[in-house]
């Protein structure tokens, strides 16, 4: 059975739940907390005992550096040494929201984030619960907190506190619970600090998002996703669940599939998804979660179509099917 081990405090919206987890910040202890994307595993961007604690729960290599998150542009510039004009038009269209932006670091910047890379990803996120811990956390303290997604080294990212505690619950001291995360799947990260600029990672803020503002000063965003050293942790095998996942582009080869997995006694359990790309992407990793724990053999999906937040669900449904 999981969970039987001593599980971490739960705090919620309320000021003084968002003060002590503040507090437990500000001590250099670990906080799960919710952001528009996924949950995120919170630590003080500045105390490198809690960064390095940081990996140690999440059995994270230590070369994988982490996005530290800010309450605003002001604050994000801070930690730049280039914010240049691509990163200042992104960042004052889309923040508060789910986009991360790297950018050259400044001398703010602790080695224990980037993993030694001259290079830093900053992001703003939009969730009120986050954005009232940072605003709490900016008066009494640095106000910059590193957060990767709050699971487990490669397994699925977490869209609710139920989610964090069964991988972390453990491991950490708390978790402050927002409810379920609106997004569902983690945010788009661009690489400012190349020309032209490179999507590193597909999220609900897409390439023609991207395209349509920075149009304005004719940059055209590049979109190769692959490049290991440009983007650790970001490999073909990851956000896998356990049971092996199947992908169909269409209904009826998975119904047809599915129908020779029960006539040969393979157990299956098979996600639709909906219809409507933003639920499914707000639900994908609930769904992928709740199929594993059936232990069926085989995940069975069927993909939606590449356009709008479709083409970041693919991508992370991709991973997740990919050979481990
Ligand atoms: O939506 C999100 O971005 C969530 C929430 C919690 O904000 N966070 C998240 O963090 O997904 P994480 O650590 O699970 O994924 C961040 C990715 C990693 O693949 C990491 O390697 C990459 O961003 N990254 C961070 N800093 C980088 C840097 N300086 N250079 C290249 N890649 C970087
Ligand atoms: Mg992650």
């Amino acid at each position: 059975m999981k969970n039987q081990s001593p599980q971490c405090l739960q705090l919620f919206d309320n000021p003084k739940d968002v003060a002590q987890c503040v507090q437990i910040l500000q001590n250099g202890g670990l906080v799960a907390l919710p952001t528009e994307t996924v949950y995120g595993l919170g630590a003080d961007a500045t105390n490198p005992q809690a960064v390095r604690r940081v990996f140690e729960a999440k059995k994270r290599p230590t070369g994988h550096p982490l996005i530290i998150h800010v309450a605003n542009i002001e604050d994000a510039r801070k930690f730049s040494s280039d914010f240049n004009n691509v990163a200042e038009i992104l960042g004052s269209t889309f923040w508060p929201g789910p986009l991360t932006l790297l950018v050259k670091r400044s001398n703010r910047v602790i080695d224990e984030i980037t993993g030694g890379r001259e290079t830093v990803a900053l992001r703003v996120p939009s969730h009120t619960l986050f954005q009232k811990v940072l605003a709490h956390f900016s008066d009494v303290g640095s106000g910059a907190i590193a957060a990767p997604s709050a699971n487990l080294y490669g397994s699925v990212s977490p869209t609710t506190s139920q989610h964090v505690s069964g991988d972390l619950g453990d491991r950490i001291d708390a978790i402050l619970d927002g409810g379920p995360c609106g997004v569902g799947i983690e945010s788009t990260i661009v690489d400012c600090s190349v020309t032209p600029p490179v999507v590193l990672r597909q999220g609900a803020i897409t390439l023609e998002n991207l395209n349509d503002v920075l149009a304005a000063i004719g940059v055209v965003v590049s979109d190769q996703v692959t490049g290991e050293s440009r983007a650790p942790g970001m490999q073909i095998s990851h956000y896998s669940p356990s049971a092996e996942v199947k992908l169909f582009e269409n209904t009826s080869d998975l119904k047809n599939y599915e129908k020779t997995c029960i006539a040969n006694g393979i157990q299956v359990a098979t996600i639709l998804g909906s219809s409507n790309r933003e639920i499914y992407a707000r639900e994908l990793y609930a769904l992928l979660r709740s199929a594993d724990s059936l232990h069926p053999q085989e995940i069975l999906v069927l993909l939606p179509p590449a356009t709008d937040i479709g083409v970041a669900i693919r991508d992370r449904l991709f991973k997740a099917a990919a050979p481990r």
